[in-house]
């Protein structure tokens, strides 16, 4: 399979499943730099399975249905807050491919609660704005 890992951070998603599941991953990310994480790859072990990619999240250098699957854990809030953005995203996929998203959601809105609870605050940052219940 190939797969990309959208908005990957420190790659642990991307090394888990070259190493567990034998898969090709195709690692973006924007804020760490390629040669950081392609570096990690090859000092676990998995640098001929994980590529290492420097990309904005809306403009991916990637071919349309290149993947089997795509997968974004605790990142997607970052860049995919566009209803129009899961679109863009889709067209990466192969037909019958996987979407599959991971973020953080609280059980109610934060407004509701009359805002983030501190513990979010100090460990986020403002940008715990972003997260919202799965409705
Ligand atoms: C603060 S991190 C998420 C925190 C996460 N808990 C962790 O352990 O890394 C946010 C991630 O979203 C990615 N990101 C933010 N904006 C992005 C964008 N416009 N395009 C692609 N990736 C983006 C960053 O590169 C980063 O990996």
């Amino acid at each position: 399979m190939k797969v990309l890992d959208l908005g990957r951070g420190p790659a642990m998603a991307s090394i888990f499943l070259a190493r567990e599941h034998g898969v090709e991953v195709w690692a973006s990310e924007l804020w760490i730099p390629a040669e950081e994480n392609a570096a990690r790859f090859d000092q676990t072990g998995v640098g001929d399975q994980v590529h290492a990619v420097r990309a904005e999240a809306h403009d991916l250098p990637f071919e349309s249905e290149q993947f089997d699957a795509v997968l974004s854990v605790d990142r997607y809030h970052y860049f995919g807050s566009d209803d129009l953005y899961v679109g863009y995203i889709g067209k990466f996929l192969k037909t019958g491919g996987q979407l599959s998203i991971a973020v953080p959601s609280p059980h109610r809105e934060l407004r509701e609660l009359g805002g983030a609870p501190e513990y979010l605050r100090s460990g986020v940052g403002w940008e715990v704005l972003a997260f919202h219940t799965p409705g």
